[in-house]
């Protein structure tokens, strides 16, 4: 018999106790702890089911005498993909794909064990029956890649089914669905996500066959078994999007073979996932006429340059308070550019109701934006259209300076590259870039003033 105990677990953090305590002391939560049994025998070695530990021992090295070993890399054959893993999946690499449910996880993987070229992919789900998958399989129809799928939810079973089918590509959706029998807890609580992750992370190191899993989020948006997870694996992808609008964005937030900037954009269609590889041209609307309330901005997302339009409208509040709503760019921060406006240069906007509307349902975080932020409230405040040529980049200060933005170079020459004829860009950034390059007309500015003047005469 294993001899067990049972320890108290916060759900929220992980942190164990011997008894049931009311608050968590390591993340302030009520109600949190739960009963969780563990059999010290297995647990306590964090050994992997049927044995994938005959590790050669190792001796320490000095690290002068490391050999560099590039890590090796498979195609995934999505560029965009392979892009945000850095250059295509690490061997032995364990990688979570983390994000609401039904924004397309499952079928972003499934895409992808699709297409790897002469790859043997397991496809573990304890989700969805084999027959649901394979109806998705028919949907993005492609079919490159010798794909196994199963229906599974115990990680032994799992490690068996990987000893048959000897795959080169493993996949399990989701790590929260799946359960070791070393442990009595349910699927998905801390400690069974806990200990199913390194038992898989274990396997990938051991045998150099990468782990693809896909992970849940709580309502707070973090991975659900909040950072336990995010400490084990190699690389964090996060996938988000707004579940009405079709673009999604691919980040990786951790990444240990490569970097964090890198973001991967696609668009949701009937028959899968399509790659954007030119984002700004679908960003922008295509729209003819000179509307008020628009502005088109310059932003870089990691270290992507592309042109978003940003909407806004403010008409006159119809009741005493007036409303503040953005979709896609935080509310306090326009809550704070435009109390800058108010104060510096003296529109008088408060008793208005104004919103603004990123288009195409992405979420920036680009402070980059600022000002095309203020150019779309005062272009429908005023009700005057800004001149489609132009667009522009900066960050609005507290006291109406505009600030250095990021890589300007990169937007000076997306904005080129979209046919704009004018980019208004923060003064201090001027110096930053060689100035004849350009084909497009550079504006300098200091302060929100001085833009306003420009685009509204
Ligand atoms: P899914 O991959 O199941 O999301 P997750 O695994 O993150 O929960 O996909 C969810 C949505 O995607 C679903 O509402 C249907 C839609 N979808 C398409 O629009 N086109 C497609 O080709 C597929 C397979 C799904
Ligand atoms: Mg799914």
């Amino acid at each position: 018999m294993a001899k067990s105990k049972s320890v108290f677990v916060c759900q929220n953090c992980g942190a164990e106790s011997a008894k049931w305590i009311g608050k968590c002391p390591a993340c302030g939560e009520w109600n949190t702890y739960a009963e969780e049994i563990v059999h010290k025998e297995t647990t306590n070695s964090t050994k992997v089911p049927h044995g994938f530990s005959d590790v050669v021992k190792q001796k320490p090295q000095l690290i002068k005498d490391v050999a560099i070993t590039a890590e090796k890399r498979i195609d995934t054959t999505s560029s965009e993909f392979n892009r945000v893993l850095g250059g295509g999946l690490v061997e032995g690499s364990l990688v979570l794909i983390g994000g609401e449910p039904g924004i397309g996880k499952s079928t972003l993987v499934l895409q992808v064990a699709l297409r790897m070229k002469n790859k043997r992919i397991l496809y573990a789900s304890g989700e969805e029956s084999a027959s649901q998958l394979k109806m998705r399989s028919e949907r993005i129809q492609e079919a490159e890649s010798e794909c196994y799928i199963v229906s599974e939810t115990s990680l032994e079973q799992i490690f068996t089914h990987i000893r048959n089918v000897q795959p080169d590509v493993v996949i399990v959706d989701s790590i929260q669905t799946i359960s070791t029998e070393c442990i009595d807890s349910s699927p998905g609580s801390i400690t069974q996500v806990r200990e199913c992750a390194v038992a898989l992370l274990r396997f990938a190191k051991e045998t150099n066959i990468p782990v693809i899993l896909i992970g849940h989020i709580n309502k707070d948006g973090n991975i659900a078994g909040p950072k336990v997870l995010e400490h084990i694996v190699d690389a964090v992808l996060q996938f988000e999007g707004d579940r009405h609008y079709m673009y999604r964005i691919l980040r990786a937030n951790k990444n240990r073979f490569g970097s964090t900037d890198e973001l991967a954009i696609f668009e949701m269609r009937q028959n899968g996932l399509r790659e954007v590889s030119n984002p700004s041209e679908l960003l922008l609307s295509q729209n003819q006429n000179d509307l008020s309330g628009m502005a088109v901005a310059a932003s870089i997302e990691g270290i992507r340059p592309f042109l978003i339009e940003i909407q806004s409208l403010v008409s006159t509040a119809a009741y005493g308070t007036p409303q503040r709503s953005s979709t896609g760019f935080d509310s306090r921060r326009l809550n704070m550019l435009l109390a800058v406006i108010e104060k510096r240069a003296g529109f008088k906007l408060a008793q208005k109701d104004v919103f603004i509307n990123i288009a195409g349902g992405l979420r920036v975080n680009d402070p980059g934006i600022d000002i095309a932020v203020l150019a779309a409230v005062l272009s429908s405040n005023l009700d005057m259209a800004i001149n489609k040529n132009i667009c522009m980049a900066g960050e609005v200060g507290l006291s109406g300076e505009i600030r250095p933005v990021a890589r300007i170079e990169q937007r000076i020459g997306e904005a080129e590259k979209l046919g704009f004829k004018k980019i208004i860009i923060p003064n201090y950034n001027e110096k930053l870039y060689k100035t004849n390059n350009y084909k497009i007309e550079i504006q300098p500015v200091r302060r929100i003033e001085e833009a306003f003047r420009i685009l509204f005469g």
